[in-house]
């Protein structure tokens, strides 16, 4: 105990310090990272792609109406469809959020991205498996006033996605401000199913904000903010608050997304119903997963079946983000104790029974195939490339460096058509737990002095792992992974076992939030495409800091 409290004194006093010292090389770097982005002419429409769908999708300011009162200023996205089904696109009415883009598999979609804003942007479709130059790489921002064309075919499975700015260093600031939206992929294997749909499902995008006095979004740079990520004092969902969902008294279908850029939930509902979950970020699981609670963090999707026959008409039923910890470094959580700290018990949303109806679909009890890789099918099993998180004051880092363009490892060359082991950790305080796996020479070389070049040493092993320590989502571009094992080193079990038995570890992923201590083992394709797809931290603060990667697929 008395430990515990010298250790946080001292690092409360000498992080100053630390600040003065380590941090002005980093700061420099991250400035370097932004100048260092290429500037490219624009992507035009190609004459021999033939579309089935074509829309124009505006990114531009807005003034919506979320308090009482004054509008707030926001950025938006909005579309207008030039060709394909009528119901591509869904607007949520009076709503900061982008439409809801429908997609089919096997669709070939054409988009002109118009920049109205007064800053650079660039759309990333979050989930979508299209080739490197439709990715929405930074690298392909552009200017105000500026278009670019994504053409791309729809090779994704039945899932729901996200489209959202990806501008080097301004993705959290305008996802924050209001651009971001869900795309449905549906397919015919999902439609045989006949699950819920049309207003039986229901989007649900979660995400907190903070206002002034006058109604308008406050967005905080201070250092802190952004290494703790930056946390609302209001929960919205699909832009708004004390969100109410009025229901029959039947099944529903909800697509869940935490579109939030930095907060965590622990969904569960208040009377104890257990959370049937149906399918995650890359589509329906195999079988419904039952859970007592579902973590959710930035950027992760969710599919529940939430099967309100039975209820009365008028009951009530509350979704929350129940009580967790361990996912705040413990220094942080005592500068984010606000009235909504994060792993606190607040509510969500509401649902209320309004209509009672005598009949409901059923729960299949199959929903999908999946093809599963084995260990044995990757093009490494013994050689996990690794994904080392590390965490002081100044900077979290991937692979021991901040972002920037044209920057590789030898193992961030990954040969097109292969199936790669990945391996996610934190690289501090080395030699601890999974870090005593058979795991590779990869891994032997992210230590500590590696990672820190800069006399950050005393941060590390001596202190058996970094007080900066926290959960971080985890995101990969291209193709859905699987997870493969999910382990943690001694020293934080309690905490782990507030948030444990709420991860789906049985469907495709694109997000993984990995716990302080944590291993994750996944298992990627990277087929079809070359070129350059991003690996980051969807802490969204996270990522502007630097702390994404790419790996290069040739
Ligand atoms: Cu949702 Cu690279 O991000
Ligand atoms: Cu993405
Ligand atoms: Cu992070």
């Amino acid at each position: 105990m008395s430990t515990h409290y010298s250790r946080r004194r001292f690092l409360t006093h000498s992080s100053v310090g630390l600040l003065a010292f380590a941090g002005l090389p980093r700061v420099l770097q991250a400035m370097e990272g932004m100048h260092g982005m290429p500037k490219l002419s624009p992507n035009k429409a190609s004459p021999n792609f033939k579309p089935d769908v074509e829309f124009e999708l505006f990114c531009k300011p807005d003034w919506v109406s979320i308090l009482q009162g004054k509008k707030t200023w926001v950025q938006k996205y909005s579309a207008r469809l030039l060709q394909g089904p009528k119901d591509t696109l869904t607007d949520i009415a009076g709503s900061y959020l982008g439409p809801i883009i429908r997609l089919k598999k096997g669709q070939k979609v054409r988009i002109h991205l118009h920049n109205e804003l007064i800053q650079p942007t660039v759309t990333h479709w979050h989930g979508l498996h299209v080739p490197a130059e439709m990715d929405g790489h930074p690298q392909y921002t552009i200017e105000p006033n500026e278009t670019l064309v994504y053409e791309f075919e729809v090779l994704n499975r039945a899932g729901m996605n996200i489209y959202h700015p990806h501008p080097h260093e301004l993705t959290a600031r305008q996802v924050y401000h209001g651009l971001a939206g869900t795309i449905i992929v549906n397919d015919d294997e999902e439609a045989a199913l006949e699950l819920p749909s049309g207003e039986y499902e229901i989007p649900i995008v979660i995400q907190d904000r903070r206002f002034d006095g006058d109604n308008q979004l406050v967005y905080a740079g201070h250092m802190r903010d952004r290494m703790m990520g930056y946390y609302g004092d209001r929960v919205l969902v699909n832009g708004k608050l004390d969100f109410q969902l009025d229901v029959a008294s039947r099944a529903y279908r909800l697509r869940v997304l935490n579109g939030s850029t930095a907060r965590i939930y622990k969904l569960a509902w208040d009377d104890g119903t257990p959370i049937t979950v149906i399918g995650v970020d890359g589509g329906l699981l195999e079988k419904p997963e039952v859970k007592p609670y579902v973590m959710l963090a930035p950027g992760e999707r969710l599919d529940v079946w939430a099967d309100f026959s039975g209820r009365s008409e008028g009951s009530q039923l509350t979704m929350r983000s129940a009580a967790f910890s361990g996912a705040l470094p413990k220094m942080g959580m005592m500068h984010h104790g606000g009235s909504l700290a994060m792993g606190s018990d607040y509510p969500i949303f509401t649902v209320k029974v309004t209509r009672i109806v005598s009949d409901s679909p059923k729960l299949p009890t199959q929903l999908s195939k999946i093809n599963w890789y084995n260990v044995s099918d990757t093009a490494n099993p013994n050689k996990p490339i690794p994904i080392a998180i590390s965490e002081d004051h100044m900077a979290m880092l991937l692979n021991g460096r901040l972002y920037q363009f044209n920057d590789f490892h030898d193992f961030e060359r990954i040969k097109v058509n292969t199936i790669q082991l990945m391996e996610i950790f934190h690289a501090h305080g080395g030699g601890h737990g999974a870090a005593s796996q058979e795991g590779g020479e990869h891994r032997g070389g992210m230590g500590m002095g590696m990672m820190h070049r800069g006399g950050m040493g005393m941060m590390g092993g001596g202190m058996g792992g970094s007080m900066m320590a926290m959960a971080h989502p985890i995101h990969l571009h291209g193709q859905q992974f699987q997870i493969v094992s999910r382990s943690v080193s001694a020293g934080t079990e309690a905490d782990y076992a507030t948030v444990s038995e709420g991860f789906i570890n049985s469907g495709l992923k694109d997000t993984v939030l990995v716990m302080p201590n944590e291993t994750v083992r996944i298992i990627k394709p990277f087929q079809d495409f070359k070129g350059l797809f991003m690996y980051h931290c969807h802490n969204l603060e996270h990522e502007d800091m630097g702390m994404m990667r790419d790996f290069s697929v040739e």
